[in-house]
């Protein structure tokens, strides 16, 4: 097998496990994993922090011109910080998340991380999550993954991980959350959520968690071999 150290992209709808299956690849190849949603995410918080997002809208002339000194990465464990703060597990609150859609479709936001996450990846070896990983961040990346389930399947997934995590939601509240960025995710005009021509499909809804890591660490051995 040929042992370069490839990019992973890995795409798909929200709540659907990609970022589990993502992160179990990485950690079982050795590469670093990178959670892009998480990235959207941070900045959205920071709107939010600042009083820049108010009945949905985002002050657009003040997050561009604070972008360039914000600071998005990753601590060694995995955790997201925003300007050096760990913000887990605040970002993947119900309030980000029901923000994070109107943050991520604007273009001025999205070539900002998108820079970041070229940075990133450059020397390849990283399994990277997201929406436009495949289609517009790494479009040349040696293996896509487009990973897709059932709304009502994923919005019990979050849901379950939100109550364990001890979150006071509903499963219609959750679902509704799920199905509305859906919807922003695939229409908005800039990098809409897609499946790259040459991006393997996995319907994961009615898969267990270890057949989905055995179907992409498989991908992976062969997106090796097929160099
Ligand atoms: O994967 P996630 O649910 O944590 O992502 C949060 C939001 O960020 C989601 O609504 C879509 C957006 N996103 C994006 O537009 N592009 C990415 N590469 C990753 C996430």
């Amino acid at each position: 097998m040929n042992t370069d150290r490839i990019t992973i992209a890995v795409d798909g709808y929200s709540s659907c496990g990609k970022s589990t299956m993502a992160k179990a690849l990485a950690k079982r190849i050795g590469y670093t994993y990178i959670d892009t949603g998480a990235m959207y995410r941070s900045v959205t918080l920071y709107a939010m922090r600042q009083g820049w997002i108010r009945d949905g809208e985002v002050d657009q002339t003040r997050l561009e011109a604070a972008l360039p000194d914000l600071t998005v990465d990753f601590d060694p464990q995995g955790r997201c910080r925003l300007n050096g703060e760990v913000v887990e597990p605040e970002i993947r609150s119900m309030q980000v998340s029901s923000q994070v859609s109107r943050v991520s479709a604007l273009p001025f936001v999205r070539r900002h991380l998108v820079r970041w996450q070229r940075a990133m990846g450059a020397s390849g070896g990283v399994v990277m999550d997201g929406r436009d990983i495949g289609t517009v961040v790494f479009p040349d990346a040696r293996l896509k993954v487009f990973v897709t389930a059932d709304a009502t399947v994923r919005a019990q997934r979050r849901y379950d991980e939100l109550r364990s995590a001890g979150r006071q939601v509903s499963l219609e509240e959750v679902l509704a959350n799920v199905r509305q960025r859906d919807d922003m995710d695939e229409h908005r005009a800039d990098s809409p959520l897609r499946r790259a021509d040459d991006a393997l499909l996995l319907d994961n809804g009615h898969m267990t968690l270890e057949e989905q890591n055995e179907w992409m660490y498989q991908a992976y051995v062969k997106a090796c071999r097929c160099k």
